[in-house]
């Protein structure tokens, strides 16, 4: 059931430590950083870093891994490949989800303020647990199905048309930022698969060499796992990656409608 109030020990203190640049510092910016760490039994609390941004790289990630390196090595993050394509490192960043890689610290106006995905359970600092997630991506069976045997003498080709339709809903990469800036999602993430696990199930469902087609509709035919989708548009906004996991819940919408007839 949706619960609308936090509770007491979720509550974020704004008291948290302070730590300040050196006063050689030629360009300082202020990052305010969600901190929790599960084990102490305190509440979250936000602490304060003044970075040096003339001896920082221009990255959002880029002052996350100097505070983590030469400041506070407590704190606490994911991240692997800086370059957009890994997908660890989505957070809340000047209240928006995105990728601390790609976000430029110079597009952000004031003080950096950075919280992990909303409305996940915190493993510890900005990592979410991403559990629930990860399972409704694998309960759309992201994998090919088949029931006739593949040519005996080459793969299963697709034209380039055909291979067009998947191209896009491919490229995503699983970051989370759209489903945790949903709020129908928000208040359902148990029965509501999400935009990122729909738009995998689109991916699916309109890849001519799949042969599970009508079982991946009828999977989706549910008051909860497609149609709490709103059309509310945060995923899109959200997407790094210039996806449209919005359109790509319609056109699902659409095919399912269009069966009917
Ligand atoms: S369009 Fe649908 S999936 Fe996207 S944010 Fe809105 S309700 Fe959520
Ligand atoms: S659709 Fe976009 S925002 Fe959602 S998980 Fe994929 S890449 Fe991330
Ligand atoms: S570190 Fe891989 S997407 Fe940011």
């Amino acid at each position: 059931m949706s619960t609308f109030r936090l509770p007491p020990n979720s509550r974020v203190r704004r008291d948290g430590k302070v730590y300040k640049a050196a006063s050689d510092a030629r360009k300082v910016r202020t990052f305010r950083i969600y901190r929790f760490d599960p084990d102490s039994g305190e509440n979250p609390r936000l602490d304060t870093y003044e970075v040096d941004m003339g001896a920082c790289g221009p990255m959002v990630l880029d002052a996350l891994i100097k505070i983590k390196n030469e400041v506070d090595s407590t704190l606490t993050f994911r991240r692997s490949c800086r370059e957009g394509i890994c997908g660890s490192c989505a957070m809340n960043i000047d209240g928006l989800n995105t990728l601390a890689c790609t976000k430029a610290c110079d597009d952000i106006k004031g003080d950096v303020a950075i919280y992990p995905l909303p409305h996940m359970p915190v493993v510890k600092d900005l990592v979410p647990d991403l559990t629930q997630f990860y399972a409704q991506y694998a309960a759309v069976k992201p994998w090919l199905q088949t029931r006739t045997p593949a040519p005996p003498d080459r793969e299963r080709l697709q034209s380039k048309a055909e291979q067009e339709k998947i191209d896009r809903p491919s490229a995503c990469i699983l970051c989370a930022c759209c489903s945790t800036s949903c709020p129908s999602y928000w208040w359902n993430s148990d029965r509501y698969l999400g935009p990122a696990a729909l738009l995998s199930a689109y991916r699916w469902i309109v890849d001519s060499r799949d042969e599970a087609t009508g079982e991946r509709l009828d999977e989706l035919e549910d008051p909860f796992r497609l149609y709490r989708c709103h059309t509310i548009m945060n995923c899109t906004e959200a997407c790094p990656k210039d996806l449209n996991p919005a359109k790509t819940i319609a056109e699902i919408k659409k095919l399912l409608a269009e069966r009917q007839h």
